[in-house]
């Protein structure tokens, strides 16, 4: 899917006559309901044509023909050269839309090289005309004072994307390359982005500015000058993308260097701070905090072990941590003997000074007041907040934050609460916000749909019945049917419920209490891990429920389930949230969660909650809402999206 494909002598006819933004704008429209941007039609129409420009007379324009006469090849035979004649010279795509919500490469030329090779070129296209650094440890540029990705490795997070997730790369045999051109940027401006430390980077991914039309018509020939551009362009538009990998399972291979994750966009930009704040340390002993804002599944997790797995690499000390018990139990569990590199909050009480490098805190917003706990003796109490012991701990401190996902009356973990501490400690503070949704099939407008639903933003989303299937089940029987269908596809289900039901203890024997009761369908909580025990994390309770079949037939919490993901999951909704007279309302008789229901915060609480179940399927999920006025609520907003009538302003 692209705002505009074809070859490239139709393009640059398009371009230069200046109905190329024309018809893409119509293509936006008919894709995504509304119209783009007005900046972003003028992105299009200056660098689209500075490109038809360029290409206009060049070899790439020619015929196939003549650019393998003038490659010379002997072994062209006439019959060859009227089959080539006759097919395409190099073809290109205009704006070619990832699979995930928004995000798009301004362009992907296709074509093959001298040797007959499938390729394609992401070609990222930039007006600059001027940037600057911070400082010597920085990887990103400062264009008008905001943080961006350097563009040629922009180009190269999409083609290393590309090679990894869509079938044409992968099980095909098309390459991908990728450049920068920044056609307004002349060469004193661009000794910036030609920096030593770029050395690597440019050699993959070139950069070229302006007066460098030729070198860059000539890498273009170089790569996919030799025709077959239709051809390969179809298989493109034909392919798909494989789903990616759920992060747990790559933990282990990530962690020993044998697999990496391929950030794009926000995400490189927050994981090249983060170094930059790393060597900044290293060089002159400077503390930093960085916050990352996301919502669920915009690979906030993916961050956290990348940077972990990079910076024990670099002979750093790092570690991960997060407040919520059963997700650090099974990062644990899938990677033994690493009990230092996966923590829980509360161990950074006594911790010294700086003592780390790095500290990754996943899941901030389950940071507490305190690590101090009922039990914990007078004299060992801590004076200190947590956000402060944390912070201490670390050189570079880097918090991993939804504000919408606070689920106990405890945790503080909020913007303005990191801006506050760091602003006593007198530690600076960089934050980055991820805008790219890749959990729920990477769809935006089901999560979009969930935070309205629940009131968490105003903006109607646009329908997503092709992309995720969300639905209702009308019993329990359905959420069963659920995990036998997923069952019988090999994908991973669980069923997951708001805390509405008393959570017992094992009764004699080890049988699990059947405490989750709908009518006459019963299921235990999943299996408490029990004080009194000790367990390894492989054999943890919370580990068996996320990761073996003994978890199928146990009902998750809010406290199990945080952090993870699966493919298929049916959330029983309760009734201690539910709608009335046109608003949310918490009700504390149905809640069996203690500390949650004593909290003046109650709503706001389960609402969290369940904003966390219903975005924990990665390909579907399927809600039991029990009671009645909020089903018919939740139903009549789906109805609404599904005849699509409203529709959502695109933030791009
Ligand atoms: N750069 C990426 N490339 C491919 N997949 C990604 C990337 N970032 C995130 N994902 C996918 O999205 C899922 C959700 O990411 P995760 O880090 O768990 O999100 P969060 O922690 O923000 O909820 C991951 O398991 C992975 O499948
Ligand atoms: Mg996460």
């Amino acid at each position: 899917m692209d705002l505009w494909h074809g070859p490239l002598p139709r393009f640059v006819e398009l371009a230069r006559s200046g109905r190329i933004a024309t018809d893409m704008v119509a293509a936006f429209y008919a894709r995504h309901g509304a119209p783009p941007s007005v900046p972003e039609i003028r992105s299009w129409e200056q660098s689209l044509t500075a490109l038809a420009d360029i290409v206009r007379d060049s070899r790439l324009t020619q015929s196939a023909l003549a650019i393998r006469s003038t490659a010379n090849e002997p072994d062209a035979s006439a019959g060859q050269h009227a089959a080539a004649e006759s097919s395409a010279g190099v073809s290109l795509s205009a704006e070619y839309h990832m699979p995930l919500d928004g995000r798009r490469i301004d362009v992907l030329l296709f074509g093959t090289d001298n040797a007959r090779h499938n390729r394609a070129v992401a070609l990222e296209l930039k007006q600059w005309s001027a940037c600057e650094r911070e400082d010597e440890h920085s990887l990103n540029v400062l264009v008008e004072r905001r943080e961006h990705v350097h563009p040629s490795q922009q180009a190269s997070d999409y083609a290393a994307w590309l090679a990894d997730y869509h079938s044409a790369f992968v099980d095909g045999d098309v390459h991908a390359d990728s450049a920068a051109w920044c056609h307004n940027m002349t060469g004193v401006a661009a000794a910036t982005l030609r920096a030593p430390v770029f050395g690597t980077l440019l050699a993959r991914s070139p950069l070229f500015i302006k007066s460098e039309e030729e070198q860059l018509v000539d890498y273009l020939a170089q790569k996919v000058g030799a025709g077959g551009g239709m051809e390969v362009l179809d298989r493109v538009t034909g392919g798909h993308f494989r789903p990616s990998v759920q992060v747990i399972e790559c933990l282990e291979a990530v962690i020993r260097a044998k697999q990496e994750w391929h950030l794009l966009d926000e995400q490189r930009l927050a994981y090249n701070a983060i170094i930059a704040g790393i060597r900044r340390a290293q060089a002159s002993r400077a503390r930093s905090v960085v916050l990352v804002r996301g919502g669920p599944g915009t690979g906030k997790t993916v961050i956290a072990v990348q940077l972990l797995a990079d910076a024990l690499r670099l002979g750093l000390t790092a570690a991960h941590t997060t407040g919520g018990k059963a997700f650090t139990t099974v990062l644990r569990s899938k990677f033994r003997g690493a009990d230092d590199l996966f923590r829980w909050n509360m161990n950074f009480a006594g911790a010294p000074t700086g003592g780390l490098d790095l500290l990754l805190v996943d899941e901030a917003h389950r940071v507490r007041t305190t690590s101090n706990m009922r039990y914990t003796p007078k004299a060992r109490r801590s004076t200190r907040t947590q956000f402060e012991e944390l912070i201490d701990a670390a050189k570079v401190a880097v918090f991993f934050l939804d504000e919408n996902q606070f689920v106990r009356p405890d945790e503080i973990g909020t913007t303005r609460e990191i801006e506050a501490t760091t602003r006593k400690l007198g530690v600076p503070l960089k934050s980055f916000d991820l805008a790219l949704q890749f959990r729920c099939s990477g769809c935006k407008p089901y999560v979009d749909f969930v935070d309205w639903l629940l009131g968490f933003s105003d903006l109607p989303p646009r329908s997503f019945e092709r992309d995720y299937a969300f639905n209702l089940a009308h019993s329990p029987q359905g959420l069963d049917e659920l995990l036998e269908t997923a069952r019988e596809r090999g994908e991973r289900a669980r069923l997951v419920a708001g805390f509405c039901w008393k959570w017992s203890d094992p009764a004699e024997g080890g049988a699990l209490v059947q405490d989750v009761q709908v009518g006459s369908w019963t299921r235990p909580w999943n299996e408490k891990a029990l004080d009194r025990k000790t367990y390894r994390p492989g054999n943890h309770p919370y580990t068996l429920w996320a990761e073996t079949d003994a978890g199928v037939g146990q009902v998750g919490c809010i406290y199990s389930a945080q952090g993870f993901e699966f493919d298929q999951v049916g959330v029983v909704w309760g009734r201690d949230l539910v709608w009335r007279s046109g608003r949310w309302a918490a009700n504390k008789a149905e809640s069996h969660d203690k500390a949650v229901r004593g909290s003046e915060n109650m709503e706001r609480l389960v609402r969290n909650a369940y904003r966390v179940l219903l975005t924990r399927g990665t390909k579907g999920t399927r809600l039991l809402c029990l009671d009645d006025e909020t089903r018919e609520h939740v139903k009549g907003l789906l109805e609404q999206v599904r005849r699509g009538r409203l529709q959502a302003p695109l933030s791009s």
